[in-house]
């Protein structure tokens, strides 16, 4: 199931079983011990949204959410309200269901404080920010391909266009979506995984493509301005399986 040559050239989006996804297992396995390459991801796509135009409260979208709140947590300072654009029918259900209680996991009390901290002390954020977050999102089950056009104020996307094809081009056009989502003059954040030879969620295979911070560059550039990919995280030995740093991308729709 894997592209052994890392050559863009391998299996295709739909060829994966996502409505399979085994929402709990990703998370347990990924998120169930925050790890500070979390918190760096968390800082970087913070630090992004508060510096997002326009000034006041924006309508953002987080692509491909998954199993995570995470996006949320970042962006809650900003948001007027949020969007998870997430493919998965078990991811979505896991989602609705994390904003259904107000009695937060406890990992999710350390991915929060983490989130406050990069928002710093002049930001008024509550303690528990689930009931706020049930208000403001909107949970849709739907393919990036399909987002609609000049949307949203911002986007966010974590471990997402990389980690759904082997291919190239649908990598490219996957990219090109989320980067189009967002009005002109809106702020883009995302986090790609690097190095990485493909995940397994309860047994079953997911992709993931090789990246450089040139080759996302030189994507985002198409779509973008002020394009910045950064290498960050990298770890000498494998943290979590599929997982050995990531590149952190912002840049301002055009
Ligand atoms: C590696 S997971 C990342 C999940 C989460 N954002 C995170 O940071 O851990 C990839 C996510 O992309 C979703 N996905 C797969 N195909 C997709 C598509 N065509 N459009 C949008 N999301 C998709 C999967 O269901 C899964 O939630």
């Amino acid at each position: 199931m894997h592209d052994k040559n890392g050559d863009g050239h391998g299996h295709g989006n739909a060829e994966y079983q996502w409505n399979l996804f085994d929402s709990e297992s990703y998370f347990q396995h990924y998120y169930s011990d925050p790890h500070p390459d979390d918190k760096l991801v968390m800082r970087h796509a913070v630090e992004a949204l508060k510096a997002a135009e326009p000034a006041g409260d924006l309508d953002i979208v987080d692509v491909g959410t998954g199993p995570n709140l995470i996006p949320f947590f970042c962006a809650l300072g900003r948001a007027k309200r949020l969007t998870a654009w997430e493919y998965a029918a078990t991811n979505v259900d896991w989602i609705k269901r994390e904003l259904d209680t107000d009695d937060m996991r406890p990992q999710w009390q350390t991915y929060w404080a983490w989130a406050r901290e990069a928002y710093g002390p002049d930001w008024t954020l509550p303690a528990n920010p689930i009931p706020e977050l049930r208000e403001k999102c909107t949970v849709t089950q739907g393919s990036v391909f399909d987002l609609p056009a000049r949307t949203w104020d911002a986007a966010t996307m974590f471990f997402c266009a990389e980690s759904i094809t082997e291919r190239q081009d649908e990598f490219e056009a996957a990219c090109a979506a989320f980067a189009r989502s967002v009005k002109p003059g809106g702020t883009l954040a995302a986090a790609f995984l690097v190095r990485s030879g493909g995940y397994v969620v309860a047994d079953r295979p997911f992709p993931v493509l090789k990246l450089s911070p040139e080759t996302i560059e030189r994507v985002f550039k198409q779509h973008a301005s002020d394009v910045k990919a950064e290498l960050i995280g990298i770890v000498e030995r494998e943290v979590r399986s599929g997982y050995s740093g990531f590149i952190f991308l912002t840049g301002t729709a055009t």
